[in-house]
């Protein structure tokens, strides 16, 4: 057999959670063609791979890239130099389509940029910008509620949504569906859509039953009313008949540490009666923009950016204040508007929470803040460094699963997160003894180590050393149903 490229002797991690074994990796075209003994058989290019790990991209399961896999190689070298090769955007409520903007949209909006970048009136004109100038990572999308609101709501946000503003959202979103989004998403968390109660959601999630869509959520609490808030969720996909993924799940604020005990148990019991996965990033901080009523005297924040002070992207919110000479509040303020990282979580939880069997690793990286969360560039690494091979908290079968095979099958992705011939020929090649993420709080974007190349449909698109490759080869994935 001839192939375009052959890798060889690679121990292969199939993203199924199966144990390593050793194989050769044939790929033709987008394809995988052949994995096992395939010395003879010849390539246009051969790779040798001994003590090298081979894996299928990883699948960030949880991303704001909606804008940056329309920028080109540059803008995704974050997530390529991590191995991943699919992104899911559109999540927290918040996607760059089907709503055109006139004016700066309102936070959380922003994290995407100004009103200059909303500019699809539905999902279809974006699938086509994604089509003609294509990222070199594959896009599966979600549409959010929140884009869905300002557009029916005329701006007029701060309220529950009419039965009739209600209704046009459900069209909108179905209309998405229809042209290749893969399901709905919410960030009930944020203001002014906490002011949508569980009824506006299941109205306009309805539209997912018809379509197979999925629900994926950003709850309304995260903190003191975590469990509430679990429920609700179940109940939306329980209404609409659809599976759901709670978002960067995690148990927030001081007098919260320790209740993943509540948490996951509740989670479990519920798998048994409907399809609930989530989403984790490996570390015990999270980031979003900056909400001044949100401030408490024990979640330190640090400032990743900006638009009055630029200059104070990356400092402690505490020293800007004392700088400032005022309160933490103030400055907070003033630097609206303005992003933050908040250190609110407890690293036990982070663990517990990241080894459950239903989790999948998701970045939630913000690729346009200045100073952004180190999660942009290491979460992928880190769990396999850090938290698989220096910490033991499970098996590099497992962690790869996580980001992976699993996070293939909650999305409903065909033919990706697995080796397997006939699979699509996303690839990451990584040396298991070196892999590790090298940002920080203070240097946040640092090129992991230990990830060589990464293919994504048969093509380079990075290599270590080199950086990204000009291919353009993503595409955009749908919701197999
Ligand atoms: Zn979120
Ligand atoms: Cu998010």
């Amino acid at each position: 057999m001839r192939c375009d490229l052959i890798i060889r002797d690679a121990t292969v991690f199939d993203g199924t959670g199966k144990p390593r074994f050793q194989a050769d990796i044939g790929v033709t075209g987008d394809r995988i063609v052949a994995v096992g003994d395939l010395s003879a058989s010849t390539a246009d290019r051969e790779v040798i791979a001994t003590g090298k790990a081979i894996a299928p991209g990883f699948i960030d399961a949880h991303t704001h890239d909606d804008r940056a896999v329309l920028c080109g190689p540059a803008c995704m070298l974050c997530k390529m130099s991590q191995g991943v090769t699919t992104v899911v955007v559109g999540n927290c409520g918040i996607s760059l389509s089907p709503v055109r903007m006139k004016s700066r949209p309102v936070p959380p909006l922003d994290l995407l940029g100004d009103e200059s970048w909303f500019a699809f009136d539905s999902f279809g004109e974006y699938a086509d910008r994604l089509a003609r100038d294509p990222s070199p990572v594959n896009t599966y999308a979600l549409i959010g509620h929140m884009s869905l609101r300002v557009e029916a709501m005329n701006g007029d946000t701060q309220r529950a949504a009419t039965d009739k503003e209600a209704e046009h959202m459900r069209q909108r979103l179905a209309a998405a569906l229809a042209e290749g989004a893969s399901g709905f998403s919410t960030g009930l968390y944020y203001p002014p859509n906490g002011m949508a109660p569980t009824q506006e959601v299941i109205a306009v999630a309805e539209a997912l039953r018809k379509a197979g869509g999925i629900y994926v959520t950003h709850m309304r609490d995260e903190a003191n009313d975590v469990m509430l808030s679990i429920e609700e969720t179940l109940k939306i996909g329980r209404d609409t008949g659809s599976p759901v993924v709670i978002s960067h799940h995690k148990c927030a604020m001081p007098e919260n540490f320790g209740r993943s005990a509540e948490t996951l148990p509740a989670i479990d019991r519920a798998s048994l009666r409907q399809k609930v996965d989530f989403d984790v990033y490996p570390y015990p901080a999270g980031s979003t923009v900056l909400m001044p009523f949100r401030l408490r005297p024990d979640v330190k924040v640090q400032l990743t950016w900006s638009v009055p002070h630029p200059e104070m992207a990356g400092k402690m919110l505490s020293d800007i204040a004392r700088g400032w000479n005022t309160s933490e509040k103030d400055a907070a303020e003033r630097l609206l508007p303005a992003g933050a990282i908040y250190f609110q979580m407890e690293e036990d939880d982070v663990q517990k929470i990241m080894a459950h069997r239903l989790s999948m690793i998701g970045s939630d990286g913000l690729p346009h803040d200045s100073y952004p969360h180190p999660r942009l560039w290491g979460t992928f690494p880190r769990v396999l460094g850090h938290y698989a091979r220096d910490l033991g908290l499970f098996s590099l079968e497992t962690a790869v699963h996580k980001m992976t095979g699993h996070t293939a099958e909650v999305f409903g992705m065909t033919d990706r997160g697995v080796i397997k011939a006939g699979a699509c020929a996303d690839l990451v090649l990584f040396d298991p003894a070196t892999v590790k993420d090298a940002s920080t709080y203070d240097a946040p974007t640092k090129v992991s180590e230990g990830i060589v190349e990464t293919w994504v449909n048969g093509r380079s698109t990075y290599a270590y050393g080199k950086g990204a490759t000009a291919e353009r080869a993503g595409r955009l994935v749908t919701r197999n149903k």
